[in-house]
């Protein structure tokens, strides 16, 4: 397994809307990427990791938080959002910004449709973090940031002192 490089806001490759993965993407290759996703996910303590985020503009997003911890963390390819609910307020931050949070609106309960790393259809119900998690990651396979959901006029506040 390997870490592989982040990219960073205002990166291209995170406005792309990404590419769907086809029955035939879903190979070694790809189960390598997938773990390489993990392994980088954990390295940088997020909770989830968007193959935009490693460069790779492909529909496929990675999530781990303490809602999955027993099954593992969660692999979508393809995830689709088929129903949300409620509203609620959070601080959010994300591994494409660092250094930043910012305050926005998202779903209390989420249910997504995607397949899993082998290519298994299924559905994931999510409520509070993992809801957030799952419309944070979906976002980021349609080139949408958190930023883009923040009221006018906020703007994100620097969660660490800034360096040289
Ligand atoms: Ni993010």
């Amino acid at each position: 397994m390997a870490i592989l490089p982040l990219s960073y806001h205002p990166d291209p490759v995170l406005r792309q809307k990404a590419k769907r993965l086809k029955e035939k993407d879903i190979n070694d290759s790809l189960q390598k990427l997938i773990d390489d996703m993990i392994e980088t996910m954990r390295a940088v303590h997020g909770v989830g990791l968007a193959a935009p985020q490693v460069g790779i503009s492909l529909r496929l997003a990675v999530i781990e938080v303490p809602q999955t911890a027993a099954a593992g963390p969660l692999v979508l390819i393809n995830p689709e959002i088929v129903s949300r609910s409620g509203e609620r307020e959070v601080e959010e931050g994300c591994l494409s910004l660092p250094g930043f949070r910012g305050k926005l609106k998202r779903s209390v309960k989420v249910t997504v449709r995607a397949r899993d790393r082998n290519g298994r259809d299924y559905k994931i119900r999510g409520e509070d973090l993992l809801a957030e998690a799952l419309e944070h990651e979906l976002d980021h396979l349609n080139g949408t940031l958190y930023i883009d959901h923040m009221e006018e006029g906020e703007k994100p506040f620097k969660i660490e002192p800034e360096e040289g």
